[in-house]
């Protein structure tokens, strides 16, 4: 009876560890999937060491997808988002500075050592084109917005002050917005402060017309 259910049990496991926040997996074993040492580049051999971490992050496509139109609107773009911020967020997930159970897993993936190649290898891919059904941008830009170019720059494409927001996928958006203002995401204070200054009706809005820049 014990050996019919153990490959149940150990399957469990293995998804509880991959979807256990950093806390869960801290009292549990290293998962023994864990990648392996990936092969080592020739020293000075940057375009292989690119392919080797290149082959590595095709784990990334699973949910960002391969041509960089995420599999579902909760996922968002990276393809194309500015270097600075994707370093940024790598480590925060690695450090737990920001907490999403899925990412701060997919984390373990590469070492703080590998996180700015990651994340430049992302920010040399280009943004995704619209498709064609996505929903036009609307006629004029709820009040506020104009606020948000600030750092999110004009037309909010983003620079080394702030990402890029438009044509993001409009339920990251939304979350995201809504995770500031709830106190959920802090890796930034002032989002975290802008956010919960306006009503959830505006960043709906919001949402909507960025998505559709
Ligand atoms: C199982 C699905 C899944 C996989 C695989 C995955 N991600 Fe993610 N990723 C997400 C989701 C969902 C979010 C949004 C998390 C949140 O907002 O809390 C996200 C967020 C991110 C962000 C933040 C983007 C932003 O705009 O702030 C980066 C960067 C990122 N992922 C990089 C990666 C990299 C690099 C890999 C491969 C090592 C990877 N992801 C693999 C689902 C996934
Ligand atoms: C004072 C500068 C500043 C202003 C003004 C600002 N932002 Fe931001 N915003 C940032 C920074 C910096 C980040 C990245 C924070 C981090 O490290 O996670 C960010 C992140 C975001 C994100 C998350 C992006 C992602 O990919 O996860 C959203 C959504 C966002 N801002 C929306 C807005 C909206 C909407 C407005 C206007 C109402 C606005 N921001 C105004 C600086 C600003």
């Amino acid at each position: 009876m014990i050996n019919n259910h153990f490959p149940t049990v150990s399957g469990v496991l293995v998804v509880l560890a991959a979807l256990g926040t950093a806390a869960d997996r801290g009292a549990m074993a290293a998962p023994a999937h864990i990648p392996e040492v990936p092969p080592v580049a020739s020293p000075g051999n940057t375009a292989e060491a690119e392919a080797i971490l290149g082959a590595k992050l095709l784990v990334c496509n699973t949910c960002h997808g391969g041509n960089g139109v995420p599999r579902s609107g909760v996922t968002p773009i990276i393809w194309g988002l500015q270097e600075n911020y994707l370093a940024k967020q790598l480590n925060d997930f690695h450090s737990g500075d920001r907490d999403s159970d899925v990412m701060t897993w997919m984390a373990t993936f590469f070492s703080q050592a590998e996180l700015v190649p990651t994340a430049a290898y992302f920010a040399k891919k280009n943004w995704p084109a619209r498709s064609a059904g996505a929903a036009a941008a609307a006629a004029s830009p709820p009040a506020g917005v104009v606020v948000c170019q600030a750092c999110h720059q004009q037309n909010l494409v983003g620079g080394l002050a702030a990402p890029r927001l438009a044509g993001q996928t409009y339920e990251y958006l939304i979350e995201s917005m809504r995770r500031y203002a709830d106190g959920e995401r802090t890796n930034n204070p002032i989002m975290m402060a802008m956010m919960k200054s306006i009503s959830p009706a505006e960043r709906e809005a919001m949402a909507r017309y960025i998505s559709g820049l």
